[in-house]
């Protein structure tokens, strides 16, 4: 039976951008740039065009720059066959209504050398992150990186900004800045990996100093509403030493507080994936979402376990103004489609998430459903 009281799938308006629904595709890395250049795919092309009816996409993160790289068959966005290889996704996706913004990723120190011709990464610090990185040759453990010069940090934020002009050229509605756990800009707010004392270390202020002056050179190139950023600020798993600390909770007021001046397309927050008793960001535990909207001023868009009950209640509620769904978008290609008609969803073969070419990736079949009036 047809349910037309879905806040999910009400439309909704982002400056001058119409989302057909409320249910965003969020990133998620695939690992089909199988080439040499790392040059998006016709593949990747019908790929995003068969979840074009999400109100938006993220596209999986993308490295801005050579220096940015550290997981196997990730696409970039910083040669002009890149741009072009994205120009076939973004037309793909609009040829069939739907949206797409271009997720700008840099690995910072959890990267390898054997992504950067034999260099050791970069990272705010000497320090090791002690994550492990998705090599050609499997898994290997981070190493103690390089710190970053002051130059260097400018030349990076400068990098993403011509990222931010590319994807521009490529034909993208917009740009979100990955900030998820385990990222350069973590690394930045990380007690335990930033241990600078120049204007990049030390107080909050100074750690979260790079945001806003990446979100300040991106917004010289697109509307502020074209502009979004993703955290995850309570990540406990796959994240070495960078989980929470003491000043966490803080430190996004902080941040929030000043992006809320910057009128944002959204602030992407993913939630906690695991029970945080105990941890220094306990507080967050019971009412997670609700203090990020206490705290920032613009659109909030949620992640992290929705489901089509949970994302509709959170809207409802007005906690969120959308919700994002990763792993859903992986197995159900027409997942608006699902939860319009209420049917069933698939499961991916997790086998495939980061290989496997079309298998696990374009052959997920939509669902078959008769429509009851
Ligand atoms: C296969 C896979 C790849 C992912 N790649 C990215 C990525 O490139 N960028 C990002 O911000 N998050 C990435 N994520 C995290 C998702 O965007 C999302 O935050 C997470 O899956 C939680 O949402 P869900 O419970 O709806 O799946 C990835 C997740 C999965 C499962």
């Amino acid at each position: 039976m047809k349910d037309t009281v879905q806040p999910l799938l009400e439309e909704y308006k982002i400056g001058n951008l119409q989302l057909k629904n409320r249910v965003v595709m969020a990133s998620l890395t695939r690992g089909r740039a199988t080439n040499p250049g790392l040059v998006p795919t016709p593949l990747m092309a019908s790929y995003y065009a068969q979840r074009a009816s999400a109100g938006l996409i993220l596209s999986e993160g993308t490295w801005l720059s050579p220096k940015a790289i550290g997981f196997i068959n990730v696409p970039g966005i910083f040669t002009q066959e890149q741009i072009d290889g994205w120009k076939l996704v973004t037309k793909a996706v609009h040829d069939k209504g739907g949206l797409i913004f271009s997720q700008l990723g840099h690995i910072g120190s959890a990267s390898h050398p054997d992504f950067l011709n034999g260099a050791l990464p970069a990272g705010p610090s000497a320090i090791n992150p002690q994550t492990r990185s998705f090599t050609p040759e499997g898994f290997k453990d981070t190493l103690t990186p390089r710190e970053l010069t002051v130059a260097e940090i400018k030349q990076t934020i400068q990098d993403y900004k011509q990222a931010a002009k590319n994807a521009k050229e490529a034909g993208f509605d917009g740009v979100e800045v990955h900030a998820q756990a385990g990222m350069l800009i973590p690394q930045f707010l990380s007690l335990a990996t930033n241990q600078r004392n120049d204007m990049y270390g030390g107080s909050i202020e100074n750690r979260a100093r790079i945001v806003f002056e990446i979100l300040d050179a991106i917004t010289e190139i697109w509307d502020s509403t074209r502009v979004a950023i993703k955290f995850a600020p309570v990540a406990l798993s796959h994240v070495g030493i960078m989980t929470p600390d003491k000043e966490t909770v803080p430190m996004f007021q902080y941040i929030l507080k000043k992006l809320s001046d910057y009128n944002l397309a959204y602030l992407h927050i993913a939630g906690p994936a695991e029970d945080l008793s105990g941890t220094p960001v306990e507080v967050l535990q019971n009412n997670y979402f609700s203090h990020f909207r206490q705290h920032y001023k613009g659109r909030l868009m949620a992640n992290l376990g929705f489901t089509q009950e949970s994302g509709n209640a959170i809207l409802r509620e007005g906690t969120a103004d959308l919700v994002s769904f990763g792993e859903p978008f992986i197995a159900n290609p027409d997942l608006v489609t699902r939860f319009k008609y209420n049917l069933p969803l698939s499961e991916g073969n997790r086998d495939t998430y980061y290989s496997g070419e079309e298998n696990g990736y374009t052959d997920y079949p939509e669902a078959v459903y008769d429509v009851v009036q």
